[in-house]
């Protein structure tokens, strides 16, 4: 590919819906949902991607019913057992991005095993967004900053957000034909190609990322400057 593509951030969005078509519950949309992810991981880390950024679980999604988020809290222990193997054989780095604060233990210390086991795996870094919210981001970042008496400069601001040390998003996708960000690296995406897709998360597979690609291969970036 010619043009510099490191960093690829998704809103998995349509589990839900995608359950639904199918006449299931809502949590079976997230159960595909968690293993498409994987597969995702995968093709991209076969292309040389060195970032890819998943919203998993918003600092809004608390709202909704009690039974759904329960299960949403349990999926990623299931996830990290279930991929454990290949996170290693697969050279792939975990990091979970997003307040820890109101997790349970059993899932803050699942996080922090697995972030541990594969810290030093050199292929793909997938940061998983949960309770992840860019506005309490970079309010946080900004907290810290009046603090620790720092000039506030977008050095400083970058160096105290979550994704510290990660290039900007050079593609943001949006799967299941909703046109919004809902409060996803509002920052990092400044400059971001966006692409968005009627597609449901649970059917977005290697095929629909190459397409994403395509896409993105065509687009013409400018940062402010002219071609
Ligand atoms: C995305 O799918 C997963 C989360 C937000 C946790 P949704 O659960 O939002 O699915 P829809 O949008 O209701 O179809
Ligand atoms: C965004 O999806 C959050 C995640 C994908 C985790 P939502 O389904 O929560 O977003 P809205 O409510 O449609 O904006
Ligand atoms: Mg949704």
């Amino acid at each position: 590919m010619g043009k510099e593509l490191k960093h690829i951030a998704i809103i998995m969005d349509g589990n839900g819906r995608w359950a639904k078509k199918r006449a299931l519950p809502r949590n079976m949309g997230h159960r595909k949902g968690a293993e498409q992810i994987w597969k995702i991981v995968k093709h991209a880390n076969s292309k040389q991607i060195e970032y890819l950024t998943v919203y998993a679980f918003s600092t809004e999604n608390w709202q909704r019913p009690k039974e759904e988020v329960d299960y949403l809290m349990n999926l990623p222990i299931e996830f990290f057992n279930r991929y454990e193997k290949e996170f290693a054989s697969e050279n792939v780095c975990v990091k979970i991005i997003g307040n820890r604060e109101p997790l349970s233990q059993v899932l803050i210390d699942k996080i922090h095993e697995i972030e541990t086991k594969t810290a030093s795996n050199q292929g793909i870094q997938l940061n998983i967004a949960f309770n992840y919210g860019a506005k309490e981001e970079i309010i946080t970042a900004l907290k810290k900053i009046v603090t620790n008496n720092q000039p506030i400069t977008v050095e400083q601001v970058e160096e105290n957000l979550y994704t510290k040390g990660i290039p900007p998003v050079d593609l943001l996708i949006r799967t299941s034909g909703e046109y919004r960000i809902s409060n996803f690296l509002l920052w990092q995406i400044a400059y971001s190609e966006l692409y968005f897709t009627d597609v449901y998360w649970p059917d977005f597979d290697e095929k629909e990322l190459d397409k994403a690609l395509v896409e993105y291969a065509k687009r013409e970036r400018r940062f402010g400057g002219l071609s």
